[in-house]
């Protein structure tokens, strides 16, 4: 054959091969989708670059992870197939205080983007500002609250312009590491699960106008489940927002998926099936059962989304921890009480915890490469050591007394909840208020039997007279009173006492309907709604106790230690020391035989730990651990122990509903 013909014709097949499996840009330049951006769509198809392109991707929160392990995190993410990292980005942690932001350390988003680049991962991302994901608030700040009628998750002003004035920082963080501009970032979601939320589709467009005009270009998503549908809420059936962000589903059970799927079908002939949050497992709740999903129906369900020829997602590839007080929570209508979730972000997913590969991980693995025979294969890495750092003993004590020297205290003529504690302004910015931890009401009293709540008392509390506790509460609905007894006080000899309502807040919750308009119901502690003997308190001190890094380096400034001499069942601080020779490694932390509180290791507050289960055991990252001596603050707010144990394994599924305290 005359090799001119051959070069003639082989240059038209591949002209021909290449044009029928892709689509031109001008087709879809006027796209409601993209701006300008580079993953579009057409015939149920993705493209990238012109080029067709299957989404195979996990979520992994920076925020839930130590930074130094986020390079393992995603190095074990391509070695089980996947080709994208989808991620949610918390506000509550990005901007503490409206104006002050922070994107540093374990909150150096752009660092994490740019590393899931290098490991050769495409970013899909969740900017929300409600993000769900069973975290605070469902990552919406705390002091949005402090004004009377703010109405998150809507087109209401007041939440507006505090969204505007984040987008416009979170975006101009990120804004270059968009495809179109030669970083990973193809997809950006609007909102999240608003469909469950509210019929205001105002509000969507506004947040995808608002991104539109701080420069993100690249395709809009929503992502919504199945409740939603069913429930006549969701954006597709009432107000149609499909013609401006494709539309993609949640779910674990297949039956669900599928209708998903075929009701994403119907509404257009061109787009592609995606599920953003493949449920891999699910959260566990202080009290409930542990959670997992077996490996068969797990297996079966990626096999049915990727036969499907479906795009998908696995909500969470590697869940992480919640660290701190972030963990999210649930209004259970019911019983009329809230259900928290616990500080284990595991997810029974495809990585453990600790970032352990699991039976999960490789029969995912296997199902992605048998159905996508082109994806790379790669080794997979090693699990990190962990290691049994042995017994820590209790060395000393700091009580409650103590410990509220600490704060700035206020004195109020009612109680307020803690996010409107009084503001101080410093270079432009407004601190004060309280988002998180707990807070103190105290109040001399010379006569009183009967402390009544007339609203709920957010959430936990405590009544302490004169040091002595007389009540736990937590849970109640409607009116409560509560009985404290004087002791030997009569009318005739009148004695000052102390009467002290330590709350905890227990954490935000993170999802609800509008209707039942719970979330901007979020303020916690008492609001002027504890009365003594019918009198409401009208002159109070109020402590609050956020145990955030702030409080932790003046808590390092002070000499109010005392020696531990025994169990006890006061509240307050308990303190042991551990020392490591060698280079630290990851461990977990064993709460038996304590109560409910949390753990500073070295300052960092790894989060709640709760005697009714079921999680027994704290990861304790080997970089927050040093080679020398260690320091472990426990607060117990019931009863103390001797000692408290390292252990190389972890303890999710220990369920002790009987020797709950309350
Ligand atoms: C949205 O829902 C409310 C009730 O929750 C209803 O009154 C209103 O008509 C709905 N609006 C639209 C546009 O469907
Ligand atoms: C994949 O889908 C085809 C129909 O498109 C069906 O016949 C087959 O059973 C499916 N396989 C699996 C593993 O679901
Ligand atoms: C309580 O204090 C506020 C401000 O400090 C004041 O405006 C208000 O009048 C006071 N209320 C009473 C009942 O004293
Ligand atoms: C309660 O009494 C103590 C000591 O007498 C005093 O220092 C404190 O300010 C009083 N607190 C209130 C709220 O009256």
């Amino acid at each position: 054959m005359d090799t001119g013909l051959c070069v003639t014709l082989c240059v038209a097949a591949a002209i021909y091969l290449v044009t029928s499996s892709t689509v031109s840009s001008e087709q879809l330049g006027d796209s409601p989708y993209v701006s300008n951006g580079s993953l579009t769509f057409k015939n149920r198809t993705f493209y990238l670059d012109d080029t067709e392109i299957r989404i195979v991707g996990g979520s992994l929160h920076y925020f839930r992870i130590v930074p130094e392990y986020w390079w393992d995190r995603m190095r074990k993410m391509k070695a089980c197939g996947l080709n994208s990292l989808t991620l949610y980005v918390p506000w509550n942690l990005h901007e503490p205080h409206p104006g002050k932001f922070n994107f540093d350390g374990i909150l150096n988003l752009r660092r994490f983007i740019e590393m899931a680049q290098r490991a050769g991962l495409y970013v899909i991302f969740r900017p929300g500002p409600y993000i769900c994901s069973e975290w605070e608030f469902g990552g919406l700040p705390a002091w949005l609250l402090r004004d009377p009628d703010m109405k998150v998750r809507s087109s209401y002003p007041g939440y507006q312009t505090y969204v505007r004035s984040y987008f416009f920082r979170l975006i101009a963080e990120i804004s270059d590491l968009q495809y179109h501009r030669g970083g990973p970032i193809i997809a950006v979601q609007v909102e999240n699960e608003f469909g469950s939320y509210s019929n205001d589709t105002q509000h969507l467009l506004f947040l995808k106008q608002t991104m539109e005009e701080y420069g993100i270009r690249e395709m809009f998503f929503t992502s919504d489940g199945f409740y939603n549908y069913t429930e006549g809420l969701n954006g597709l059936d009432n107000a149609p927002f499909y013609t401006e962000a494709l539309p993609t589903v949640n779910f674990q059970d297949i039956v669900q998926g599928e209708q998903l799927f075929d009701k994403v079908e119907t509404l257009d002939d061109d787009f592609p099936l995606m599920v953003t949050e493949y449920w891999s497992g699910w959260f566990d709740q202080w009290g409930d059962q542990h959670h997992t999903q077996s490996l068969d129906d797990f297996g079966s369900t990626v096999a049915a989304i990727l036969n499907r020829s479906a795009s998908i997602n696995f909500y969470m590839f590697h869940g992480g921890t919640n660290f701190g007080f972030m963990n999210g929570a649930n209004w259970d209508f019911e019983k009329n009480t809230l259900k928290t979730d616990v500080t284990s972000y595991d997810y029974d997913a495809l990585l453990t915890e600790a970032g352990d590969t699991t039976e999960k991980y490789r029969i995912a693995r296997q199902l992605i490469h048998n159905a996508i025979p082109e994806t790379p294969r790669f080794d997979i890495p090693y699990d990190t050591p962990k290691e049994d750092w042995g017994r820590v003993h209790i060395q000393d004590f700091m009580s409650l007394e103590n410990i509220i020297k600490i704060p700035q205290k206020f004195r109020m003529n009612r109680t307020v909840p803690m996010e409107l504690l009084p503001l101080h302004s410093m270079d432009g910015v407004t601190f004060g208020g309280q988002s998180y931890g707990y807070i103190l009401y105290r109040v001399n009293i010379t006569h009183g039997h009967n402390l009544t709540f007339t609203d709920f008392p957010r959430d936990r509390i405590e009544v302490f007279v004169d040091g002595h506790s007389v009540a736990v509460l937590e849970g109640m609905v409607d009116n409560v009173d509560v009985n404290i007894s004087l002791g030997l006080y009569t009318e005739a000899f009148p004695r000052e006492r102390v009467l002290d309502i330590l709350v905890e807040n227990r954490g935000r919750v993170n999802y609800g309907t509008m209707e039942k308009t719970v979330l901007d119901k979020q303020r916690k502690g008492l609001d002027n709604n504890c009365l003594l003997d019918g009198e409401l308190l009208d002159d109070v001190e109020i402590y609050p106790l956020e145990f955030d890094e702030d409080f932790y380096k003046r808590l390092q400034d002070r000499f109010v230690w005392g020696k531990y001499i025994g169990q006890s069942d006061l509240p307050g601080f308990y303190r042991g020391r551990k020392f490591i020779a060698n280079t630290p490694l990851d461990s977990y932390l064993n709460m038996k035989g304590w109560t409910k509180g949390f753990v500073y290791i070295n300052g960092y507050n790894l989060g709640r730990f709760w005697n009714e289960g079921p999680q027994q055991t704290l990861f304790v990252p080997g970089p927050y651990l040093r080679q020398g001596f260690n320091e472990i603050l426990i607060f117990e707010h019931h009863k103390s122990h001797d000692s408290v144990s390292f252990q190389e394994t972890y303890i999710l599924d220990e369920l002790h509903l009987d020797e709950s305290t309350v």
